[in-house]
Formats: structure tokens, sequence, C-alpha cells
């Protein structure tokens, strides 16, 4: 009986004209894409991403802290580089602000237009021009001040209630 379901299951098998989903083979990254990395995008997320998807909390499995996390994607895989349009990360991240699904979620600041233009160029394996890594990096810097001060003030607060 057994060998018969097999049999049967072979049969169905060889019948079937069937595409293996093999994950396509991601290309190892360059060093420029790297550094690029390095430099703009996790600042980016750690300033914009790591609250949540970090090692404190994982919110959908996935962590941002690393290259290599980034990388290896969360309950969905985040990009592939050379395929920004396939991307769920950006895909999320250029939503609407309005959209449920945005992110950063909706009651967070948002990632500039520079910010996310580099985070599109190194998703399409485009090396970040000099300007833009500079304007990103300036929008991250002032996110996180705004951040700091937002948190002092929260901490200052309740004395001052007192
Ligand atoms: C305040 C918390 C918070 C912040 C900050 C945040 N996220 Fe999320 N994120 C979530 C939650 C909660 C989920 C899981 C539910 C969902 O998929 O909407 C999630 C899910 C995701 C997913 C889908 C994961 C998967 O594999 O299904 C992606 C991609 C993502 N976030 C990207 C980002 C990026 C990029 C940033 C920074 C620009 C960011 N998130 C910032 C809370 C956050």
């Amino acid at each position: 009986m057994r060998i018969l379901l097999l049999l049967a299951a072979a049969t169905l098998v060889a019948a079937t004209p069937f595409t293996p989903k093999k994950a396509e083979p991601a290309k190892p990254l360059t060093a420029a894409q790297k550094a690029d990395f390095t430099k703009v995008i996790q600042p980016m997320f750690d300033a914009h991403c790591v609250s949540c998807h970090g090692p404190k909390k994982e919110k959908g499995k996935l962590r941002l802290d690393t290259l290599e996390l980034t990388l290896k994607g969360g309950k969905n895989p985040t990009f592939v580089i050379g395929k920004p349009d396939s991307s769920m990360l950006l895909s999320r991240v250029f939503l609407d602000r309005t959209a449920g699904d945005v992110m950063p979620p909706k009651a967070e600041k948002p990632m500039t237009e520079k910010q996310k233009e580099a985070l599109y160029a190194f998703v399409e394996g485009q090396p970040i021009s000099d300007e833009l890594a500079k304007a990103a990096l300036a929008d991250t810097k002032a996110a996180l001040a705004a951040a700091k001060t937002a948190a002092a003030d929260a901490k200052a607060a309740p004395k001052a209630k007192k």
C-alpha cells in the first residue's frame, strides 16, 4: 500500500511541470556597497528602526541592527540588491504616511526623502553619491537629536508638573 502511494506520488510529480521555488542566489555585496551600508544605511536604521527591530524588540521577527541580520530578513525577505521593486522593506518605507503598514509606523518620526532616496539607491545596487550620503546623514543626525530632546523632555515633564 505504501509503495503504491509512493508510486502514485512519483507519477504525479513527474507529470506536473515543476519549477522549484529556489531562493535567488544573492550576490555577495561589493566592498563599496558594504561601505555605503556602514556609512549611510546602518545609522539610518539605528535612528529609525532598531528600537523595534533590534536586540531589544524584534517586531516581525526582523532585526536591522547589522547588515547580516538585515539581509537575513524577518518573517519575509527584506530585499535583494538589484531588485528594488520586489523589496518588501522598501515598499513599506515608501508607503504613504497614512497607510497602516508604513514603516516606521505612523506615530514615529518618518524618514525624509533624502534618507529614502539613499536607501533606494543602495537596494538598487547603485553607489550612494557623496552629496546624497551627506544629506541623508544630516537628516539621520537631526532625527537622533530630536529623539534625544524628546526623551529628555519626557524625563523632565513629570517633575515639571509637580
Ligand atoms: C515603533 C516600532 C517600529 C519601528 C520604529 C519600526 N517598525 Fe517595522 N515593524 C513594526 C512591527 C510591530 C512590525 C510587525 C507587524 C507588521 O508587519 O506590520 C514591523 C514589521 C516590519 C517589516 C516586515 C517584517 C516581516 O518580515 O514581515 C519590515 C520590512 C519593517 N518593519 C521595516 C521597518 C523599517 C525599515 C523601519 C525603520 C525605517 C521600521 N520597520 C521601524 C514596528 C516598528
